[in-house]
């Protein structure tokens, strides 16, 4: 009999039988020592996968390739049109980087189990920094840069850092973002204190140094260096040891720490890269997200490095450093196969550049693949840039919680006819349904919310950090048997989905993924607000933009205007830039239903301009014409 071939050979083969697939596909890691058991469905609360095998990620996405000899290989390419710097890492020598900063962060007695926050731009040390803590042990926790201080505090407080590794500054077009003194606020109101911060100079904005606890990190290497300690044995991990913690948007301002173990993540990752992304050893993959976010993680940092690519790290925009034709400079440049960014980046492009002109400048002939994800896929970016690149376009639907693909076109087993709105089917690994609100599976083209048959394939989060009972009440409580993703969707006829948003308070704004009832909560702690809303509306460039209602309490003498900018101030404090949140509106009621509950999800049709009809449990139906009236002059549909 020979091997399955196509998609649909392969899913039927994994069906069949889970786990040969996955022990097959756990072949390609090297382990210090082979899993005997590949899943134990009595561990954790939905099971845990290859529980005793013993392993190192850094090992498998650095010395094995070196040990190949791929030593001389670029693994990481550093561009940076936003500082004017670029720089090339080989596979050798991310290794000796990994291995110097592990020594040190081990001399500061950092272990097994340790948790490490990072706090980094898009620098290669941020890379660096998340491999020597896979490589001793240590749990990384990468904080996206355009948090504020009161959002890293929180992390910092679940995290419970030892220590800390941080840059003096990020870039932003037109701005320095003082990364270091957002760090000292944070740690000042978070109630944890990491013992040591390891501060990386950059030229832009050196920060001073709080004696005894911060270090510079390039001076500690130098000496570390000088001390020329040798290699670095990396430390055996259990296959379900944590590898990192991100944390992303729930439904409460208290962000949920998404856990990743090592042995799971690896198998599933370097499964991703030849079946999904089509690329090989040695080709060059370029992920155009940030370390911060989910996309960074996996496909930036580690899925290139353990399949033995060559990954693009780029500080930049895609526009205006300097023009929207850097995409396509950084593709021709460093010969990039395929890249994976999110619509808002071609929306960007394509708003500055319709005629793709600048594409004329640059030979695109290897460049094989473009990969959307982060947010719905518009079919009029998608068509565009069909057009303009005359490559497959290809959106997949994923979440930080899986930490790869569940739905994808898997154009290594052969591409699968694209249709526009569909990210196609689900990846092996991935039973996923489509149920009403009591469970029920609907029929094909009808809309419900979208489930995963447990268990959830490896690589997915096996639990929350230290909030196993939360973990359960969000994801495994109200469809028993089933992850529940939060989206919504259909399938048609030939088992395509299609994903049409979330049921929840989640919002994408720019592909970053942001919880509208945290800003809420920002703006409730306004001293001069008694209530308040936040909806997600459409927006032509970001997807959807935060807009905020706020009603004020009674004798507040301040104007509207000023009330208003006050709470724009207070979510980019207490948030982050990042959150986007530029428009709060003051009006003098909300709109409820007779039992209380404010009728958002209407409010959102008429900012957007879209059909709606008064609903039959409304309080007041004279509010909703307050709220049209009060968005006029306030926001535009669709921005
Ligand atoms: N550190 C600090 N601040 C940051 C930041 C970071 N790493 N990333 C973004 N910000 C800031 C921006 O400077 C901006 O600040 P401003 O309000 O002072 O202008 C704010 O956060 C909002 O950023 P963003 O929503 O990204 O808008 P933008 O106007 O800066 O850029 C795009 C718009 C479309 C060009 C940009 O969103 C983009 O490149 N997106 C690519 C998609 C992506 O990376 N998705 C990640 C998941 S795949
Ligand atoms: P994040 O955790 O930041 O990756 O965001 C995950 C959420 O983004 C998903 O639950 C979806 O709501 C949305 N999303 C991601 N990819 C897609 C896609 N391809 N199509 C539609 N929505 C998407």
């Amino acid at each position: 009999m020979g091997k399955p071939r196509d998609y649909a050979e392969i899913y039927a083969a994994w069906q069949g039988d889970p786990g040969t697939f996955w022990r097959e596909a756990a072949n390609a890691i090297d382990w210090m020592r082979a899993p005997d058991t590949i899943f134990d469905a009595a561990a954790g609360s939905y099971g845990r996968w290859f529980p005793d095998g013993l392993c190192n990620t850094s090992a498998n996405c650095l010395d094995r390739h070196v040990a190949a000899g791929r030593g001389d290989q670029p693994a990481i390419i550093y561009d940076s049109p936003l500082t004017g710097s670029k720089r090339v890492l080989t596979y050798a020598e991310t290794l000796k980087e990994v291995e110097i900063l592990g020594h040190i962060l081990k001399s500061f007695g950092v272990g097994k189990g340790d948790r490490v926050l990072l706090y980094m731009p898009m620098v290669p040390e941020a890379a660096i920094g998340m491999l020597a803590c896979a490589r001793i042990g240590a749990i990384h926790s990468v904080v996206f840069g355009g948090f504020a201080a009161h959002e890293l505090a929180t992390r910092i407080d679940d995290a419970l850092p030892k220590l800390v590794l941080a840059a003096s500054c990020g870039i932003e077009p037109g701005r320095v973002v003082h990364y270091k003194p957002l760090l000292d606020r944070a740690i000042e109101e978070a109630h944890h204190k990491p013992e040591a911060c390891f501060i990386l100079q950059r030229e832009q904005e050196p920060a001073a140094l709080v004696a005894g606890r911060d270090h510079d990190w390039g001076a500690l290497r130098a000496r570390m260096m000088a001390a020329a300690p040798g290699p670095l044995a990396p430390e055996p991990l259990l296959g379900t040891d944590p590898l990192y913690v991100l944390y992303t948007s729930g439904t409460t301002g208290k962000p949920k720490g998404v856990v990743r173990d090592n042995g799971g993540h690896m198998v599933a990752l370097h499964w991703s890269m030849e079946a999904l992304y089509g690329v090989r050893a040695g080709d060059a993959f370029w992920a155009a997200s940030d370390v911060g976010w989910v996309v960074g993680h996996s496909y930036i940092v580690y899925a290139p490095l353990l399949k033995g690519c060559t990954t693009i790290l780029y500080e930049g925009k895609p526009v205006g450093t300097p023009d929207p034709g850097a995409f396509w400079r950084v593709i021709a440049e460093h010969k990039v196969k395929a890249l994976f960014t999110a619509p808002t980046a071609f929306r960007a492009i394509r708003k500055e550049d319709p005629d793709a002109a600048h594409l004329s400048k640059y030979d695109l002939s290897h460049f094989e693949a473009l990969y959307l994800a982060g947010e719905r896929a518009d079919p009029d970016t998608v068509k565009w840039a069909e057009t303009k690149l005359k490559v497959p376009v290809i959106d997949h639907w994923w979440q930080t919680e899986t930490g790869w693909a569940i739905v994808g076109n898997p154009r290594g087993l052969g591409l699968l006819p694209v249709k526009h709105g569909s990210p196609t089917v689900p990846m092996p690994g991935y039973d996923v349904q489509i149920v009403d609100e009591g469970g029920k599976p609907v029929a094909p083209g009808k809309m419900g919310s979208i489930v995963v048959k447990l268990p959830l394939p490896p690589g997915c989060l096996p639990t929350l950090w230290q909030a196993e009972e939360r973990f359960k009440e969000s994801y495994l409580a109200d469809f028993p048997g089933y992850y529940k993703t939060a989206d919504a969707g259909f399938r048609d006829e030939d088992g395509y989905l299609f994903i049409m948003g979330r049921t929840d308070d989640i919002i994408n704004v720019a592909g970053h993924r942001l919880s509208t009832g945290g800003m809420e909560e920002v703006l409730a702690s306004h001293p001069a607000v008694a209530e308040c809303a936040v909806i997600g509306a459409k927006d032509a460039l970001k997807g959807e933009v935060p807009l905020g209602f706020v009603v004020l309490k009674a004798g507040v003498s301040a104007t509207p205007e000023a009330i208003g900018r006050d709470c724009v101030k207070l979510v980019r404090d207490q948030i982050g830039p990042v959150a986007a949140f530029k428009t709060a509106i003051v009006v003098n009621r909300l709109p409820k239903t007779r039992s209380g509950k404010i009728l958002r999800g209407t409010m959102k049709k008429i900012a957007d301009g879209d059909a709606w009809t008064m609903p039959a449990t409304i309080d007041d139906p004279a509010i909703l014409d307050e709220i049209a009236s009060a968005l006029e002059g306030a926001h535009k549909p669709g921005g």
